[in-house]
C-alpha cells in the first residue's frame, strides 16, 4: 500500500542510495530525499530534518543531542545504513525513546574478503611491486626481491572475533595458518571450529605474525593500537585494521611504521576520512591504505540499503525492527 500521503511517516535520507531502497521508502513515506553522494553540511541537516518522523542515516552522520533537538519531538527511528554505530549516540536515543536501527550481519561476507584483499596486498607487498611494474623499476627476477610474510605456518591474531572476525578467520584458515588467538568477547564457535585461542591482549601482540582488527569503536576499544601495542608486536607484524580509524592511535602507528617497531600495515579506515593526501602513512611503502570500502560490493550495498530501509518502516509502523541496536 502506498502511504505517501499527508499523514504518511515524514522522513529525511542523507545521501543518494539504492534505487531499491529509495522506492521502498517512498511507498510508504514522505520523503525528503538527499540525492547527492556528498553530504549536506551540517546546518543543511539540521535544517531538513526539522519534524521528521524517521531518519535514515549513514556512518558519517554524527547523531547527536543536537541535531535530535533539531528533529524535535516526533522523530521515532534512526536508522543507519551500516553495521558500526559509533557515529551515533545511542543513550541518548533511548532516553527519547527514539528506536536505532542497523545492518549486521549482511555486510560481513563482503567486509571479511576486502580485509583479507587488504591483509594479502600489505603483507605481499602488492603496493610496492604495482608501483614497480608502472614506474619500471621492474628489472630482473632476482631471488630476494619483494619478499613479504606469507599465512602458512603463521599466528594470526584476531581482535574482536565477532561475525566480521570470525568469518575472516576462517577464509584465511585454508591459507595454512598455524594458530589464531584472539581478544575481546569470548566465541565459543571460533574456538571449536578452528582452535582459536581466547588470550591476554598482550599475548596476541607479542605472538601474533599478523594482527588484524576487527573489533567495534567503543570507549574501551578508542585508541587501543598505540604506541604500547605496537612495541609489544613482532618487529615483521602486519597490521590491518578494516573496523573504524578511531581504534588506533595514527600518530603512534605512523611512528612504529617510520621505526621498524612494526613490519606493516593495511588500513580500510583511518582518521580523519577522507585522510589527507600529504599524511605520511601515505609516503610509506610499508602502509596500504583503502577509502573505506570494506562493505562495498554491489550486493552487499543494495542489502544494507534495502535493510536500513525495512528498519526505518517497520520501525514507524511500531512494529519489531529486523535489526534493532538493543543498548
Ligand atoms: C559499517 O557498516 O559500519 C561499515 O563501516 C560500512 O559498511
Amino acid at each position: 500500500t502506498n502511504m505517501s500521503s499527508a499523514n504518511a511517516p515524514k522522513v529525511f535520507v542523507s545521501r543518494r542510495i539504492p534505487e531499491k531502497a529509495k522506492s521502498l521508502i517512498a511507498s510508504q513515506c514522505n520523503a525528503i530525499l538527499w540525492e547527492k553522494d556528498e553530504p549536506p553540511t551540517r546546518a543543511e541537516y539540521l535544517e531538513k530534518i526539522s519534524g521528521i518522523d524517521g531518519l535514515f542515516c549513514l556512518l558519517t552522520d554524527k547523531i547527536d543531542a543536537q541535531l535530535l533537538d533539531a528533529a524535535g519531538p516526533n522523530l521515532r527511528v534512526v536508522s543507519t545504513m551500516s553495521v558500526g554505530y559509533d557515529h551515533v549516540d545511542v543513550k541518548e536515543c533511548a532516553r527519547r525513546n527514539i528506536s536505532v536501527g542497523y545492518t549486521p550481519g549482511i555486510l560481513t561476507k563482503a567486509t571479511a574478503e576486502l580485509t583479507i584483499a587488504l591483509l594479502l596486498a600489505t603483507s605481499r607487498r602488492l603496493k610496492e611491486g604495482i608501483r614497480a611494474v608502472e614506474t619500471g623499476e621492474w628489472g630482473t627476477w632476482k631471488p630476494m626481491w619483494l619478499c613479504g610474510q606469507g599465512l602458512d605456518g603463521a599466528t594470526v591474531g584476531v581482535v574482536g572475533m565477532g561475525r566480521i572476525g570470525y568469518t575472516v578467520a576462517q577464509c584465511l584458515n585454508p591459507f595454512g595458518v598455524a594458530r589464531f588467538l584472539y581478544a575481546g568477547h569470548r566465541n565459543a564457535d571460533a574456538e571449536a571450529e578452528l582452535k582459536a585461542e581466547f588470550v591476554d591482549i598482550d599475548k596476541l601482540y607479542s605472538e601474533s605474525d599478523f594482527v588484524v582488527a576487527c573489533c567495534a569503536l567503543t570507549p574501551e576499544t578508542a585508541g587501543m593500537f598505540n604506541a604500547d601495542a605496537f612495541r609489544k608486536m613482532k618487529k615483521t607484524a602486519v597490521f590491518v585494521n578494516s573496523s573504524r580509524g578511531g581504534v588506533v592511535n595514527q600518530e603512534d602507528l605512523i611512528a612504529a611504521l617510520e621505526s621498524g617497531e612494526i613490519g606493516a600495515a593495511g588500513l580500510d579506515v583511518t582518521t580523519p576520512e577522507p585522510l589527507p593526501t600529504d599524511s605520511p602513512l601515505l609516503s610509506l611503502k610499508n602502509c596500504v591504505v583503502l577509502p573505506h570500502i570494506g562493505s562495498a560490493t554491489h550486493d552487499t550495498r543494495e542489502a544494507m540499503a534495502v535493510l536500513a530501509a525495512e528498519n526505518l518502516i517497520a520501525g514507524l509502523k511500531g512494529e519489531k525492527m529486523p535489526s534493532k541496536i538493543d543498548d
